[in-house]
């Protein structure tokens, strides 16, 4: 592991428009629609993580962008989507008007289809390069395949209609971590999963980090709820307090502050547990995990 958060995610920032395709001109409000929401302001979580895994595993960081690039893009759309009025109506993001705001809900839908159809073009285009060589290519089917899963029907989109499905009712806890683990931890997994098949893990390591992950990428959707009720606008570049507008089911609706915290430490415990053996060199994932505690406390 060479890097550091700030150097990935500068990588994450160089490169993040490189592999997107040219578009006909008269796609150009498309274009600027999907740049608008891509271009900076994001904390870039998802491909620092991919490209971080990727590292650990022993594979190659620059070859690992375009499904690095995929899953911010994938992200990004999800955000898009999120924020129109027909989901939580949300006027800020990133710091800047919410895409919608500035382009209409109708360019913002088609933005969040292109940022998708393009995360997908982009890693099988990728995939092209490789047809000969079957090591190489198995390791890029099986990143694409976990990246579409995670944000699909079984893991992103799913939480996000578990989420919307049941605004204004109140949920049992195995709901609340059903639609939290789906809207967030799925695609925080699959980047951390894709990153390592694209080095070369061992079943343990694989094993070790799918548990990481899954506390990892809970302890992150109960922390956005936090600070939706804790937080600073200028900090987060979106507005807290929407939950509650929403009547959303959050960690600190269902449970309180309190409690929220309380589970907060207990996921991010287990998730320094779960890499315990690698911590001489994992200290980047264990920076990660502390890093989300400060910021909320
Ligand atoms: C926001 O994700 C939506 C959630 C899944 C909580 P991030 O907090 O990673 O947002 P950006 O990418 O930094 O804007
Ligand atoms: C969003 O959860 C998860 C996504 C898949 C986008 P939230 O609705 O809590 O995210 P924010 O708070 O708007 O960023
Ligand atoms: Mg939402
Ligand atoms: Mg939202
Ligand atoms: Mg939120």
């Amino acid at each position: 592991m060479e890097k550091t958060y700030e150097e990935y995610k500068g990588l994450v920032d160089r490169h993040l428009l490189d592999l997107m395709p040219s578009v006909d001109s008269k796609s150009n409000t498309l274009y600027e629609a999907m740049k608008y929401s891509l271009s900076s302001g994001g904390k870039r979580l998802r491909p620092v993580l991919l490209l971080a895994c990727c590292d650990f595993a022993g594979g190659n960081v620059l070859e690992a962008l375009p499904y690095a690039t995929a899953i911010e893009y994938i992200h990004t759309y999800s955000l898009i989507h999120d924020d129109l009025p027909a989901m939580d109506n949300d006027d800020l993001r990133r710091g800047k008007p919410t895409n919608h705001k500035v382009f209409g809900d109708a360019m913002a839908i088609l933005a969040g289809d292109g940022l998708q159809t393009t995360a997908f073009e982009i890693m099988s285009r990728d995939m092209t390069l490789y047809l000969d060589d079957m090591e190489q290519l198995k390791k890029r089917v099986r990143a694409a395949n976990i990246i579409a899963k995670g944000s699909g029907i079984r893991g992103m989109v799913a939480g996000q209609s578990a989420d919307i499905e049941n605004e204004k009712n109140r949920v049992s806890n195995e709901m609340l971590e059903y639609i939290h683990t789906n809207k967030t931890g799925a695609l925080i997994k699959a980047a951390i999963l894709a990153g390592l098949y694209l080095g070369d893990p061992d079943d343990r390591m694989i094993e070790c980090f799918s548990q990481y992950a899954d506390n990892f990428g809970l302890a992150f959707q109960i922390s956005d709820d936090i600070l939706d009720v804790t937080g600073d606008v200028k900090v987060m570049g979106k507005n807290p307090g929407q939950d509650l507008k929403d009547e959303k089911n959050t960690f600190t609706s269902l449970n309180g502050l309190d409690k929220a915290y309380e589970i907060l430490d207990i996921l991010l415990g287990n998730a320094l547990e779960a890499i315990a053996e690698y911590y001489d060199n994992a200290e980047f994932f264990a920076d990660l995990v502390n890093k989300l505690r400060v910021r909320d406390k």
